[in-house]
């Protein structure tokens, strides 16, 4: 299902973006060199520094970039200083995803008891659909899917099941959206293909609670992108918080994005106190599904687990700091004879 692996030395864009991004992208760079694993890096503007340095939250100078590179680790973008602007950091997380025909957000949710793989379909639904104001004042987003992007996601979704626990749970608003009929017409079709895996179907409002009450009673959880976007916040929180969360945004064979799922958290942007682990997680997602790096992958996701243990940040009740928490995370791979 991931494209065949790329050869070293690997050839990453790293985009650090705005508020505490560029400091949990530091603390990524610092474990991948620690690694050993051959990889170039590049940074590159995005977000509020392309609108600053080129007048483009996602300069076409670094699309070019990413479209060459074997993978792009991407830590977040928005500022309130844009809030209100024409142009906003957003709007280059949007063009970037849809420039490297990424639609296979994967965020996998992991605590005590829970191992959850939120696949959140990424092309399209709201944020893509047509949009707009009327001159009656009016303004409308529409929610579009066609099915071949059901399909493709689905396919995703069953596969990664089916080397799970074998149990994918549709998400959606039947009853109330068309998009949703179409969703179950399309992912019954799908999970023909795949008999060994057990479908069900839960209403969105129903798995909101469900994450937060049972999160362990859910392996694969499919669903389209505006839910998927706020039940991953969802369970993240109910395993431990934002901070903690990674993803993986996929293609059919280009370069992946690796992303947390947090934004640039405004609120403690330069503090040095933002929790990197997301971020870490992400390099990790990048090192198993971008790079083929699988045993890498593991050091380091077992690194950060101890340091999770050991020196937790701020946001877990510790007093860590972001580069403290980066210098765990090394001095542990380095112990563990990476
Ligand atoms: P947020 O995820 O940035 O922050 C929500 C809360 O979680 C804040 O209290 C923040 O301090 C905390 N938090 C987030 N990441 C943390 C970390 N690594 N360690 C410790 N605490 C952490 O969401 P928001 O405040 O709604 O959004 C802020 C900006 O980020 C907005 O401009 C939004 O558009 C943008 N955003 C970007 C992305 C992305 O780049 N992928 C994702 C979500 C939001
Ligand atoms: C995320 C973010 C983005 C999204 C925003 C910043 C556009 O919330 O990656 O979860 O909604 O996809
Ligand atoms: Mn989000």
């Amino acid at each position: 299902m991931t494209p065949a692996a790329p050869h070293p030395p690997f050839r990453i864009v790293c985009l650090g973006g705005d508020g505490i991004g560029p400091e949990v992208m530091r603390e990524a760079i610092r474990a991948l060199q620690a690694l050993p694993v051959p990889i170039e890096i590049e940074e590159r503007p995005f977000g509020g520094p392309g609108i600053r340095e080129c007048g483009d939250p996602l300069p076409a100078a670094t699309l070019t970039a990413c479209r060459e590179a074997h993978a792009v680790l991407l830590a977040a973008v928005g500022s309130p200083e844009y809030e209100r602007a024409e142009i906003r950091p957003e709007q280059g997380l949007l063009r970037i995803r849809r420039g490297l025909g990424v639609f296979a957000n994967l965020r996998p949710v992991r605590g005590d008891g829970v191992d959850v793989m939120i696949v959140r379909e990424l092309s399209g639904g709201l944020y893509y659909g047509r949009k707009g104001r009327l001159t009656d004042g009016m303004a409308f987003d529409t929610c579009e899917y066609h099915p071949w992007q059901i399909e493709r996601i689905a396919q995703r979704a069953f596969e990664l099941a089916a080397g799970r626990r074998q149990a994918v749970t549709l998400v959606d608003k039947y009853g109330v959206l068309e998009t949703s009929k179409l969703w179950r017409e399309v992912v019954d079709e799908v999970a023909a293909g795949y008999p060994e895996v057990r479908l069900d179907a839960m209403l969105v409002d129903n798995a909101a609670m469900q994450l937060v009450r049972d999160p362990g009673s859910f392996d694969v959880l499919l669903t389209e992108n505006t839910f998927g976007d706020i039940l991953s916040d969802v369970a993240a929180v109910a395993t431990g918080g934002v901070g903690l969360a990674p993803s993986a945004s996929l293609s059919e064979d280009g370069p992946g994005i690796f992303e947390p799922i947090h934004g640039s958290a405004p609120d403690i942007a330069g503090l040095g106190v933002a929790n990197p682990a997301a971020m870490l997680r992400s390099a990790a997602l990048m090192l198993a599904y971008g790079l083929g790096r699988p045993d890498e992958a593991g050091l380091l996701d077992r690194a950060v687990d101890e340091a999770l243990r050991s020196t937790p940040t701020r946001d877990l009740g510790g007093a860590t700091t972001t580069a403290e928490f980066g210098d765990a995370v090394v001095a542990l791979l380095s112990g563990a004879g990476a």
